[in-house]
């Protein structure tokens, strides 16, 4: 099998879908793997170094050729997949639910999509699952970045001239992102409180070290909630939420959002009204600006400034952390296709609950159950 990685093209993103780990491991398993010149720069791999892990090193036309499986990190146009093998498989974000035409682009190209946004949430699953390992660096990287753009230190400090009070930090949504965010802050030394609609989160807070916030009197999520995702709340959760976040964030010095529902724009949990409570010189990060933002007003890679509020959010946050990010999806890649490998056929076999949930495109025709459901 022949195996391809390209330069990424969309604006703004800095990983590689391969690292030299991942190309001597498969061509370990017996495959020819090539790289484009040029695409691990931005995430401080070199050619040389893809060539000394034996790959070939060429121009996006060469490495395409013939290839059986393209790895990506953003899903390649199909124009950039001209002379690859018929049927070839193509492993990368997809962003399914908003690009439709590029979904049907690859059914109508005859190539196999295979979403890795759609890697379901199962125990056997988790070293394949690239949302998680790339959120994992996104809430590390949220809390970072607020703490540079903040005016003042994170932790208590007691020194001659006086008392520097800890920051007060809020995370809201603790899935994977929020629960690095806590950890992250709690390091620097913040005190951190932390709310979500999914009950079983709350345990995880407090094990943390953190203050849990919930709404008691309207019924949130029960414990995980299906496939550990969110669903959209009742007006009634909405209105109680709302209220105790008023009540809360006008202590705050930090927020940080992380909430997201899987196929719909991202739930706002923060409005204007309640930016105008806060101090001035607070800090709003919002790790879902590309997905339509949890706070009003954000915007992607932008500095927004409400009531004295710095408001910031990323439009690709893991793209700030190219080189861990790049080091774990590449693993991700690896451990999703090596996991299918049949060594006789010398090619991997995709054809259980995996294959099922990731497969978007198969035969000409579009085969996911999540999008012609
Ligand atoms: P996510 O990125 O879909 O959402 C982030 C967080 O926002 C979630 O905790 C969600 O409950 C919360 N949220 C949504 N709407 C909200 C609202 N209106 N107000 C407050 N919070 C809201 O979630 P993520 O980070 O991908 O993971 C969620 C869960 O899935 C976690 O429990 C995680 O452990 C589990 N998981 C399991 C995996 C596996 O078993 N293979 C892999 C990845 C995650």
């Amino acid at each position: 099998m022949k195996i391809a990685v390209l330069k990424e093209r969309a604006a703004g993103e800095t990983r590689v879908a391969a690292s030299p780990e991942t190309v001597k491991k498969f061509i370990a398993l017996g495959n020819e793997f090539a790289v484009e010149a040029g695409a691990g720069a931005s995430a401080a791999i070199t050619d040389e170094a893809y060539a000394e892990a034996g790959a070939s090193v060429a121009d996006a036309k060469a490495v395409v050729k013939d290839a059986d499986i393209v790895l990506g990190i953003q899903a390649p146009e199909v124009t950039l997949l001209k002379g690859a093998a018929k049927g070839a498989w193509v492993a990368a974000l997809f962003d399914p639910f908003s690009k439709k035409d590029l979904v049907e682009a690859y059914a109508k190209a005859g190539f196999e999509a295979l979403s890795m946004e759609f890697m379901p949430r199962i125990t056997r699953a988790q070293s394949m699952d690239v949302l998680s390992s790339q959120s994992n660096l996104s809430g590390y990287k949220s809390v970072i970045h607020s703490a540079d753009v903040y005016g003042r230190a994170f932790p208590m400090m007691m020194t001659a001239a006086g008392t520097v009070q800890a920051a007060r930090c809020f995370i809201m949504g603790v899935g994977v992102a929020g629960l690095q965010a806590i950890a992250t802050a709690k390091r620097l030394g913040a005190q951190v409180s932390a709310t979500d609609v999914r009950s079983a989160t709350k345990e995880q807070i407090q094990s943390l070290g953190a203050k849990a916030i919930f709404v008691e009197d309207v019924a949130g999520i029960e414990g995980e909630g299906s496939g550990g995702y969110a669903t959209e709340m009742s007006d009634e959760y909405k209105a109680a939420q709302a209220k105790l976040v008023s009540e809360h964030i006008a202590k705050q010095d930090i927020v940080i959002t992380t909430a997201l529902i899987p196929g719909r724009a991202a739930p706002v949990l923060i409005t204007d009204a309640q930016i105008a409570t806060m101090k001035e010189g607070s800090v709003i990060f919002d790790l879902a600006t590309a997905q339509g933002g949890n706070v009003e007003g954000s915007k992607p890679d932008e500095v927004v400034v409400k009531h004295g509020v710095k408001i910031i959010g990323y439009a690709n946050t893991p793209a700030h952390l190219a080189a861990d990010a790049s080091a774990l999806f590449a693993r991700n890649h690896f451990n999703f296709l090596s996991a299918f490998w049949d060594k006789e056929a010398g090619k991997p076999e995709l054809d259980d609950e995996i294959g099922d949930a990731v497969r978007l495109t198969k035969n000409g025709a579009v085969v996911n159950e999540r999008l012609n459901g």
